[in-house]
């Protein structure tokens, strides 16, 4: 059997189950609609039901819908229309086609007749609440989407194949991108290589482009590209993705200029902290103890840079990390950049919670193998954070002279998207395998 057909029995098996267990006889998933501008008719761009593109590689396909039953092939409604002003979605094509019952729509409307026989008091439709249809309105019932996501944490093979795709697409991106760095382009030029090398318009990335230079790499989502190179560029922050079938990678990567020593020092040491952290990432792992790790390893980097003198534990517990760690240390990727269910606490819902004081860690769960989580410390001088640790008691450790040299190359942040293994098994690191692939 392919992968994606075993994806899709592992699929239709767990529905089959979290529709019996929640009280459902069938699940209708709405793709979406297209959503337009405010007095305009510029549409925004589509973004699919994850759902929708859990079971189907069609991620440019607003209006569409699938149908899950017990025991039958899920049915899928096409929305194709006749329409000369656009492209219209290619006639079905694909491993799916044969795997599903096909019922093809010209008008979004016509979506409603072709699953009228499955719509009762005990059908669960998941999707936004304007995708509705007459008779077709979206109830999302908390119980099955908890089966879901919890189930959409670990990836089935297909899945982990397109996930390293996404990466080998990303890769030659984060090539260019340092080459065009070092070449002393802006950085609208920079993503400009970086889209121009994956292919990729800036349609298709899987989250806006953070390409910061110098200073710009202190924010965390710097959302703009400067047309203008600096004067100099000296680092170089890229936190770039690319997408296959619906599936994402999220890497990032900071580059440092030739004779930028100091600098390029703390970017080496960042990189041996974040390897370490890429092995932590076992079966029955506690992620929220490898957010912690990374504060005491930061805590490490920043001791032995001479930027803090003081113990590491106290470090730690003073909470003088966290402005120079200011994000957790990654998340679950998948069909999402920050996939859904990082905080679950079983597949009946609940919370695991963040330790506390920790409010932006985005996952909070016991590793399993297949999971995807990113791994991406980071170590920034970000002003408005260090004013505060500058006015608080524990300034005096800091050397202020030193913060203030490295200020001028913004931060760091290393991210590489890893699989947990079966037993204990050294993780995954489908990043680094990308790199050392294409090198
Ligand atoms: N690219 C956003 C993140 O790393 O979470
Ligand atoms: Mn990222
Ligand atoms: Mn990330």
């Amino acid at each position: 059997m392919s992968l994606y057909l075993d994806h899709l029995a592992t699929l239709q098996r767990q529905a089959e189950a979290a529709l019996a267990a929640t009280g459902f006889d069938a699940m209708l998933v709405a793709a979406g609609i297209e959503k337009f501008a405010f007095l305009d008719d510029r549409p925004y761009l589509f973004q699919p039901n994850p759902h929708f593109k859990h079971w189907l590689p069609l991620t440019q396909h607003p209006h569409c819908w699938l149908a899950v039953r017990p025991g039958l092939k899920p049915r899928v409604v096409y929305y194709q229309p006749h329409d000369y002003w656009h492209v219209p979605p290619s006639e079905p094509r694909g491993e799916w086609v044969d795997a599903v019952e096909l019922v093809v729509i010209r008008e979004p409307e016509q979506a409603a007749k072709a699953l009228a026989d499955l719509v009762t008091p005990r059908t669960a439709i998941l999707g936004e609440a304007d995708a509705a249809l007459p008779g077709l309105t979206p109830n999302n019932p908390e119980a099955l989407l908890n089966r879901l996501h919890w189930a959409r944490g670990v990836k089935s093979p297909y899945e982990l194949e397109q996930m390293r795709a996404a990466q080998r697409r990303a890769v030659p991106g984060h090539l260019a991108a340092q080459a065009a760095f070092l070449r002393g382009e802006s950085e609208a030029g920079i993503h400009r290589a970086y889209l121009l090398a994956t292919g990729h318009t800036d349609r298709d990335l899987p989250y806006t482009n953070i390409i910061g230079l110098n200073e710009h790499a202190a924010v965390l989502h710097y959302q703009y590209q400067d047309e203008q190179a600096p004067a100099e560029s000296r680092s170089f922050l890229i936190d770039a993705g690319a997408q296959v079938n619906g599936y994402a990678s999220d890497i990032t990567r900071t580059w440092v200029a030739a004779g930028h020593d100091e600098f390029a020092a703390l970017v080496a040491a960042m990189e041996r902290e974040q390897l370490a952290l890429v092995d932590e990432v076992r079966e029955g792992v506690d992620y929220r103890d490898i957010h912690l790790s990374t504060h005491r390893r930061v805590a490490r980097v920043l001791r032995e840079a001479g930027l803090v003198n003081m113990g590491e534990e106290a470090m730690v517990a003073e909470g003088v990390t966290k402005p120079f760690f200011p994000h957790g240390i990654g998340h679950l990727l998948g069909l999402q950049v920050h996939d859904v269910g990082g905080f679950m606490a079983s597949e009946t819902g609940g919370v695991t919670t963040k330790p506390e004081g920790h409010r932006y860690l985005r996952l909070t769960r016991l590793l399993q193998p297949g999971m995807v989580v990113t791994i991406e410390p980071g170590l920034y001088f970000i002003p408005m954070l260090l004013d505060e640790l500058r006015a608080s008691p524990n300034a005096a450790p800091v050397d202020w002279a030193a913060v203030e040299r490295l200020s001028r190359y913004g931060g760091i942040r290393i991210e590489d998207d890893v699989a947990c293994r079966a037993g204990g098994e050294a993780p995954e690191n489908l990043t680094r395998d990308a790199f050392a692939a294409v090198a």
